[in-house]
C-alpha cells in the first residue's frame, strides 16, 4: 500500500468589505502614508465592523467560499480547526460555533493559538491527523478579527494589523503530493516584545488596564523585527537544506505577511527570485493566523500540481518555523 501523505485539496478566503488605508490613518495618529508603505509595504487593510461580529464571521465566510468552490458536503468534514490569536470569547471554542455554522454536524473542533504562526503550527496538526490515516477531511482555517484589540491611538502597532480569514481542506493523497517536512520552533523569550498583556490569567482586566489600553496589542516592533528577519529567514534555508532543495527547486514561497522587509530578507536568504514570493500585503497588512492562506487564496490560479512550496512564518511568543508542501491540484 502506497503511504499516506496530506493534501491541500482546497481553498477559501474572505476578507471584510470595510477599508482602512494608509491616508486615512493620518487622520488617526501621527504617521504618513511614506512612512508605512517604505517600512512596511502596507497601502491599506481590511476591518471587520459589523456590530457583535467577532472572528467566527469571518473563518465562517472563509469556510463557506471553500465548500462553494469545491462542492464538498460539509457533513463529511471529520475536524474543524480554527487557528486564531483572537477567539471570540474564553473557554467557548470559536471553532465550535464556526463548525456549527457551517453545517460541519459529524466534526469536532478547537482552535489552537500560536500568534502569527497559528496557521502554520495548524498545518502542522492537520497533515498528521490525515498522515497517521486516523481522519479523512480536516478543515484548517486561520481568522483573526485583529482590529478587536489594537490601540488605534498606537502608530507603532495600529498601521500594522488588519482583519481576514482563509481556509484549507486537507485530504489523503497517494501520490506522494501534499505535505513533506517540517521545521518548527518557539522560544518563550518574546513575550516581553510582543503580546495582550491584561485580559489573560496572569493579568485580569483592571480599570487602570483598560484606561492604558493594556488589554491591546503592545510591540516592541524593532526587536520583534530583529528576531523575525533571522529566524524566518533561517527557517526558511533550514528546510530546503533538510530536504535537499536549491532555489531552484522551489515554485513558491509563501511567506507570513508581517512587513515587505521581513518577506524581501527570507526570500534573499535563499536566493529566489522575487517572483516567485507571493506577496499581498499591500492589500491587507498583517492579518495574524490568516496571512498565509489568503496568499494561497490569492495565487491560487497561477499554482500547478507537483509545485515545490515553500511556507515559513514568524509571531509572538516567539513561535516560528517553515513547511514543505507539494502543492496537489
Ligand atoms: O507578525 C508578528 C511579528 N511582527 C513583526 O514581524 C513586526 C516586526 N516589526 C516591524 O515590522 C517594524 O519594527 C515596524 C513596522 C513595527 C516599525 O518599523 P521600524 O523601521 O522598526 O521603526 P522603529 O520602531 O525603529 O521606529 C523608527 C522611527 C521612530 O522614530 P525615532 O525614534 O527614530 O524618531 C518611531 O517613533 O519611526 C517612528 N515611528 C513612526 N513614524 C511614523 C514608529 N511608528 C511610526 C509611524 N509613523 N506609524
Amino acid at each position: 500500500m502506497s503511504k499516506i501523505t496530506a493534501a491541500i485539496t482546497a481553498v477559501g478566503a474572505y476578507v471584510p468589505e470595510d477599508v482602512l488605508t494608509n491616508k486615512m490613518l493620518e487622520s488617526m495618529v501621527d504617521t504618513n502614508d511614506e512612512w508605512i508603505t517604505s517600512r512596511t509595504g502596507i497601502k491599506e487593510r481590511r476591518i471587520l465592523k459589523k456590530e457583535g461580529e467577532g472572528t467566527s464571521y469571518l473563518a465562517i465566510k472563509a469556510a463557506e467560499n471553500l465548500i462553494e468552490k469545491s462542492g464538498i458536503d460539509p457533513k463529511t468534514i471529520d475536524l474543524v480547526i480554527v487557528s486564531t490569536a483572537t477567539p471570540d470569547m474564553k473557554a467557548a471554542t470559536t471553532a465550535a460555533y464556526t463548525a456549527s455554522q457551517i453545517g460541519a454536524t459529524n466534526a469536532f473542533s478547537y482552535d489552537l493559538e500560536a500568534a502569527c504562526s497559528s496557521f502554520l503550527y495548524g498545518m502542522s496538526t492537520a497533515s498528521a491527523y490525515i498522515e497517521s490515516g486516523r481522519y479523512k477531511r480536516v478543515l484548517l482555517i486561520g481568522a483573526d478579527k485583529m482590529s478587536s484589540m489594537i490601540n488605534y491611538t498606537d502608530r507603532a502597532t495600529c498601521i500594522i494589523f488588519g482583519d481576514g480569514a482563509g481556509a484549507v481542506l486537507f485530504e489523503p493523497n497517494t501520490e506522494g503530493l501534499g505535505y513533506q517536512n517540517e521545521y518548527l520552533r518557539s522560544d518563550g523569550v518574546g513575550r516581553e516584545f510582543l503580546r495582550a498583556k491584561f485580559g489573560g490569567s496572569s493579568y485580569p482586566t483592571t480599570p487602570e488596564a483598560l484606561a492604558n489600553h493594556e488589554h491591546e496589542v503592545f510591540q516592541d516592533g524593532k526587536h520583534v523585527f530583529k528576531y523575525a528577519v533571522s529566524n524566518m529567514a533561517d527557517a526558511a534555508a533550514k528546510i530546503l537544506e533538510k530536504n535537499n532543495l536549491s532555489k531552484d527547486d522551489i515554485a513558491w514561497l509563501v511567506p507570513h505577511q508581517a512587513n515587505k522587509r521581513i518577506i524581501d530578507a527570507t526570500a534573499n536568504r535563499i536566493e529566489l527570485d522575487p517572483e516567485k514570493v507571493m506577496m499581498n500585503i499591500h492589500k491587507y497588512g498583517n492579518t495574524t493566523s490568516a496571512t498565509l492562506p489568503l496568499c494561497l487564496h490569492d495565487y491560487e490560479n497561477q499554482l500547478k500540481k507537483g509545485d515545490n512550496i515553500i511556507f515559513a512564518a514568524f509571531g509572538g511568543g516567539f513561535t516560528w518555523g517553515s513547511i514543505y508542501l507539494k502543492w496537489a491540484y
